[in-house]
């Protein structure tokens, strides 16, 4: 049986050697992280807090989905033995002290979102002091997040080791996203755009698929040195595409590793 724990408190009877934080509105992307987990042979706690600091907008945060009782099946069948749900005064009592992402923070996602990633290190941060897990698992779908935590693990010298999970895709290759929600049948059919220019070969033809798809409004297409999250260039070893636009309101992001600079 799942224990859940509402208290920091908790975690000095109890512990947990792997941690998944989540924002909850548990999907298959989620399920894969634990499982990853799990596969460890480790106690695996799965936090779930809709972290206020990393919304810089109002009504996203309001609007965040909710689902609890659907989370807390889906997390102890992925084979959680943990979950966290803390209120916000058990997250940041007092004055917070936020973690900044650095310029590396302020690019890409974190130019659309500002202070978004200082809000993600911050909370990230707070989850680990409280925890204590050896590894922690993320996904590779916020390919920058993963990046800059495991940027702030090696910084702090945190003994903690990040894992990285690999995107969860539908039928189609739409990345699972808890925003995904929020699309009509029409616009995830238009939301296939971003996985289909991921798999073109240069970033001629990614820009005309991304003509050709209309009701998706462009926000930034680039390959950067998955090493640096700076522009790749023809020395690059690691490269990736990264994607970021709009649907009508909704936001969505995807990243492919790629062969190509230009
Ligand atoms: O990826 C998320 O769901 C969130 O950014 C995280 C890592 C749980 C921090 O709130």
């Amino acid at each position: 049986m799942i224990e859940i724990h509402k208290s920091a408190a908790d975690f000095a009877r109890q512990k947990y050697d792997v941690l998944v934080p989540t924002m909850g509105a548990l999907h298959a992307g989620h399920e894969s992280l634990i499982k990853i987990g799990k596969s460890s042979g480790k106690k695996v706690l799965v936090s779930i807090f809709i972290n206020p600091l990393q919304f810089e907008n109002k009504n996203d945060l309001e609007n965040y989905p909710k689902s609890v009782e659907k989370d807390l099946a889906l997390a102890e069948s992925a084979g959680a033995d943990g979950i966290f749900i803390p209120s916000k005064e058990e997250i940041y009592p007092g004055k917070v002290d936020e973690v900044s992402a650095g310029e590396l923070g302020e690019i890409y996602e974190g130019k659309s979102r500002p202070s978004h990633f200082n809000g993600v290190l911050t909370v990230v941060k707070r989850l680990f002091e409280i925890s204590s897990p050896r590894m922690a698992v993320f996904g590779e779908k916020d390919f920058q997040q993963l990046f800059l935590i495991k940027k702030m693990v090696k910084e702090y010298g945190l003994p903690i080791e990040i894992s990285a999970a690999p995107t969860i895709r539908d039928e189609f290759g739409l990345a699972l996203s808890s925003r995904n929600m929020f699309l009509d049948i029409d616009q995830k059919k238009s939301a296939q755009v971003l996985f289909r220019t991921l798999q073109k070969s240069s970033i001629d033809e990614m820009k005309q698929e991304i003509k050709n798809e209309p009701n998706f409004k462009l926000d930034y297409l680039e390959i950067i040195n998955e090493e640096s999250f700076l522009k790749a260039d023809k020395s690059t070893r690691y490269k990736r595409g990264i994607i970021a636009g709009w649907i009508n309101q909704v936001r969505l992001i995807d990243n492919m590793q790629v062969s190509f600079t230009s």
